[in-house]
């Protein structure tokens, strides 16, 4: 647990240009930065960093938020693991709550098992290099299957002996204790307490983690053997579990981000060729199918993913699955294929690369193409086998979350298929609207039949027009964005002579609208409404930070969306010449008339409610008094409206 001071003191270091700059290439514009969004695969750059306001917003993806949300986004770390690496970056000690004796025994174990492991990888590397054994057997197999020193040495490859407890033995005497060589899986348990090595006679694959530490092993068996598994793998263990692990990401990750793109095999082989033909930004999912864990370790670093797959047709149809959680993720998937007979490995091995490079550039189909061309194949003039295609085509579109992409990819899909982008279209909303009612009877508990879903739809419409929300998001807008901003005003004294006062932006609305007793209806905005007169009542104007940093989520998320209006945003990157008139220009106009649109707006409901008490009034009474209320109401409301109308047809 990190306390609470400690990390407002991590947020009050945190300069956000600084920590966003890390991982995007900012240019400066304005008093703002600017940048290709790193969520995204945009060609116009819609990703911004405002230091005044300590967040960035990205409009292409729409996400926004303070450094801690950025890194969450970014890096997929924990809260806590965002602020650990904010103290780090900026030198704030971290004066840890007391940790539990059990943390500190499991951050103690963790660390002895990637120890046990960085002394394993020296051994097998020192045996693969420079023992008899080694060098007669298992250099000599890497050797035979072109495998270069200089790769071997980089992926850290190794060997294990034939005998039975070589390294068992050797650790041992190194002070290793038997119970952490059992847990790491490097030796295994026999029934009768002795432990003898899980890899023997076998070439060694480690993995490693993304800063290079070894989490576990692959150990591969040199001569074919039916009755032995090709690939021994270290077990699951506190450090090391196979879905969220890419086999090679650690050597690729910056030839990833350099050429934008990730290409993904099936084995440990053909990373290590492909990187010794100098096509470095390959991973492998190793055994295991895809998970989405994996894929959002990609996503650290480019949306782009490229499936290179072996030319049999039998797990042809398995990477499907593998396509379809690529898009889930938001992210952009293609496909080549090599012919028949190869994988990467044996392809690159037996091509020149140039022209591999050759083959990849001319091979490579974007989901779409990659889909209908194996499922063309089957349907073959069949026309009901032809519409499931088409739909599951359709199906796999749906699943891209942006509604952009979705279009782009309808209207290929149009092309590809001969089929009107109309018909794909409306298949696509039936798909949509399907999984939108999904979600909602799922959140709401009831299951209820389709015809319902439509009169929810209208009744929402209904709702929204009623209420109020955009004036009170407008206001809202403007306390975040101006509310320690000075306006100067002219009026008139006692003596009808002109004075100029300053106010507080802040300082009017809450006033204004104090004196009116207002209560915002929408929750959220409710919320940061109520925080402003509670801090007032300790004559503290908040400023936007506050909102920023604020742990409601709905708080957080409504802030920084107030606050980075595209308008706003943009404005000091329009034309320098050409001066254009901002919000900030004309910040009292502005706010007065926010303020009475929404006061007209509840005087609007107040109106709408109390006629509809006068239609049920019970006695004469009643609807006397109602109808003397109504008359005030409507006088009310002309004085609003004529005022308004007044300041915007100055
Ligand atoms: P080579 O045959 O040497 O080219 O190896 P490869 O890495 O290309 O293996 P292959 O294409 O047969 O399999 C792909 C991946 O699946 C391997 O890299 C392993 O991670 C995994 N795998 C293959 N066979 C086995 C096995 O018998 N057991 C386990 N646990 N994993 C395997
Ligand atoms: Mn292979």
């Amino acid at each position: 647990m990190i306390p609470r001071d400690t990390i407002e003191k991590i947020l009050e270091a945190t300069r956000i240009e600084e920590v966003v700059g890390e991982f995007v290439n900012l240019k400066k514009s304005g008093k703002n930065f600017k940048g290709f969004s790193p969520f995204t695969n945009e060609t116009n750059p819609s990703f911004y960093v405002s230091p005044s306001k300590n967040i960035f917003k990205c409009f292409s993806s729409g996400k926004g938020g303070n450094a801690v949300s950025f890194l969450m986004e970014h890096e997929h770390f924990t809260y806590p693991e965002a602020l650990r690496y904010l103290a780090r970056k900026y030198n704030i000690e971290i004066e840890e709550e007391q940790q539990t004796p059990d943390e500190v025994r499991e951050m103690n174990e963790r660390e002895a098992l990637f120890h046990i492991n960085a002394f394993a990888q020296k051994y097998f590397s020192d045996q693969l290099l420079n023992s008899e054994e080694g060098r007669a057997i298992g250099l000599s197999y890497l050797k035979e299957r072109d495998f270069r020193e200089d790769i071997i040495r980089k992926f850290e490859l190794g060997y294990s002996p034939k005998e039975w407890e070589a390294f068992s033995k050797y650790a041992i005497e190194n002070g290793y204790k038997k119970e952490s060589l059992v847990k790491s899986g490097l030796s295994v348990e026999k029934d009768n307490g002795q432990i003898y090595d899980r890899f023997r006679a076998r070439v060694i694959f480690p993995i490693h983690n993304l800063s290079g530490r070894v989490l576990g092993f692959g150990g591969r068996i040199l001569e074919k053997d039916d009755k032995k598994p090709k690939y021994v793998n270290s077990p699951e263990s506190d450090i090391y579990s196979k879905s969220k692990v890419l086999f090679g990401l650690y050597f690729a990750k910056n030839a990833i981000i350099r050429d934008d793109n990730c290409y993904l095999v099936e084995g440990y082989t053909d990373v290590i060729t492909l990187n010794q033909a100098g096509i470095e930004n390959v991973v492998a999912s190793s055994g295991t199918s895809l998970t989405s864990e994996q894929i959002r370790l990609v996503k650290r670093y480019s949306q782009n993913i490229t499936i290179l797959f072996d030319g049999d047709e039998a797990g042809l149809k398995a990477s499907f699955r593998g396509i379809d959680m690529i898009l889930e993720e938001g992210m952009n998937v293609r496909i080549v294929m090599f012919p028949e007979g190869e994988d990467p490995d044996s392809f690159v091995r037996n091509t020149r690369i140039a022209e591999v490079l050759e083959y990849l550039k001319n091979n490579t189909k974007d989901f779409i193409r990659f889909k209908t061309d194996i499922l063309n194949k089957e349907v073959a003039g069949d026309p009901i086998k032809r519409a499931t295609l088409i739909k599951e085509v359709v199906q796999t579109i749906s699943l891209v979350p942006d509604g952009i992409f979705r279009t782009v990819y309808i209207r290929e899909c149009s092309a590809i298929l001969e089929v009107p982008e109309q018909t794909l279209m409306n298949e696509l909303n039936k798909i949509l609207r399907k999984k939108a009612y999904k979600k909602e009877t799922k959140e709401e508990g009831v299951v209820e039949n389709q015809e319902s879903t439509d009169i929810k739809v209208v009744q929402k419409t209904d709702l929204d027009l009623n209420d109020s929300s955009y004036q009170e998001r407008d206001i809202i807008r403007l306390l975040l964005n101006y509310s320690n901003d000075e306006i100067e005003v002219t009026e008139e004294d006692e003596r009808k002579r002109p004075v100029t006062r300053k106010y507080q932006v802040g300082l009017v609305i809450m006033s204004d609208l104090g004196q009116d007793e207002i209560v915002l209806s929408h929750p959220g905005y409710r919320k940061i409404y109520q925080e402003y007169q509670k801090a007032l009542q300790r004559d503290v104007l908040l400023d936007s930070d506050f909102f920023v940093n604020h742990e409601d989520d709905e708080i957080r998320s409504i802030a920084v969306d107030l606050l980075s209006s595209p308008y706003e945003l943009s404005k000091n990157w329009t034309n320098k010449k050409i001066y254009v008139p901002t919000e900030k220009d004309r910040l009292w106009l502005t706010v007065q008339t926010s303020i009475l649109a929404l006061k007209s707006r509840e005087i609007e409901k107040e109106i709408a409610e109390n006629q509809k008490r006068i239609k049920e009034a019970e006695n004469d009474n009643d609807l006397f008094m109602l109808l003397e209320e109504q008359k005030a109401l409507k006088e009310i409301s002309r004085e609003i409206n004529s005022k308004l109308s007044r300041i915007v047809t100055r």
